[in-house]
């Protein structure tokens, strides 16, 4: 039960303590967990609440918006992410919407480029190699993968994540850099990248990195048409969203040569069931949605929201608002 006086926030999980010491002056409920919070709980336990601090993995739509009642004045999400949030009923009932921009920026951009290497270079595959016995004498041809020097990279999306990739792909001696978004970027400039359409960025990069977010736009995007266009060296690396690429498709041509190999950090459905035929495919690395997972930006995450409620509580605009009401 929430107390009657001080404004009210419900946390969805246990979250990193700074975001919490910076809401000493509220009434703080926390669902105790690292798991996510099952639906049901969530909408039994937010009645009567000003505030919502949720995760990416928490569905917030009508239902739920209606269990927390008319005084909820905003959703703040732990994550840059927000399609699991129904920002236009939230719009329509005048609640406020804030994510964590900006905070995972290096974070994710450092783990996009980490599993670059590991796919280009088929780091995991050395490894299991290691493991198994299967490392023999040298050979000339064995476990061969593609260097970046000398190489195009299309970045699909380029925000903030999407121009720390470019950054730091520079000192690599990679000699394009495309892009391709909603709308040309200025900063672009700084890193060298070129808009292109998506259909040159897909056939003219040898890599390809997808930073963007899921929309009706990008849901799917990459698809056995997709895949037919791209060269059959390519390597496609996704730390956006896992519904940019349609994974059946994906599997398909992985296994039939049709492109190189993929890293995905973000897949489509999360968790990607651990016998999920793409799990088996050696030409795929997956890891488990952990663009930004170090303390410094999950720290830096938990504070942003509740700078963020702060800020709304206070009639402010917050770091994080993803529309002006
Ligand atoms: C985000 O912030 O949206 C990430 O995907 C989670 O770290």
């Amino acid at each position: 039960m929430l107390s009657e006086g001080k404004k009210k926030i419900y946390i969805t999980r246990r979250v990193p303590q700074p975001g919490i010491d910076l809401l000493s002056d509220y009434d703080v409920k926390i669902w105790e967990s690292d798991e996510a919070i099952p639906r049901e709980e969530l909408i039994k336990n937010i009645a009567g609440v000003d505030a919502l601090f949720c995760m990416l993995t928490d569905i917030i739509d009508k239902d739920v918006l209606d269990a927390a009642g008319p005084g909820l004045s905003v959703v703040a999400t732990m994550s840059v992410g927000f399609e699991h949030i129904d920002v236009n009923e939230c719009k329509q009932r005048k609640i406020r919407v804030c994510n964590t921009p900006n905070v995972s920026t290096d974070s994710v951009a450092e783990l996009t480029i980490s599993l670059l290497l590991l796919t280009t270079r088929r780091l995991l595959e050395g490894v299991a190699a290691v493991k198994n016995g299967e490392w023999g004498k040298w050979k000339p041809m064995w476990l061969c993968g593609i260097e970046l020097s000398e190489k195009t990279v299309g970045i699909l999306g380029l925000g903030r994540i999407g121009y720390g990739v470019a950054r730091r792909l520079k000192p690599f001696g990679v000699k394009n850099i495309l892009y391709h978004d909603v709308s040309r970027v200025g900063y672009a400039d700084d890193v060298g990248a070129k808009f292109v359409d998506f259909e040159n960025l897909i056939t003219e990069s040898d890599i390809i990195c997808i930073c963007c977010n899921l929309t009706p736009q990008t849901k799917h995007r990459f698809n056995t048409l997709t895949f037919q266009k791209m060269k059959k060296s390519a390597v496609l690396i996704n730390s956006g969203r896992g519904g940019v690429i349609n994974h059946d498709d994906l599997y398909d041509a992985l296994t039939s040569g049709e492109i190189f190999a993929a890293g995905l950090d973000v897949t489509e459905p999360e968790p990607l069931p651990a016998d999920h035929k793409l799990v088996t495919v050696s030409n795929c690395i997956i890891l488990p949605h952990m663009g930004s997972n170090t303390w410094e930006s999950r720290n830096c995450m938990s504070e942003t929201v509740a700078q963020n409620i702060i800020a709304v509580f206070n009639g402010e605009s917050a770091v994080g608002d993803v529309y002006q009401l």
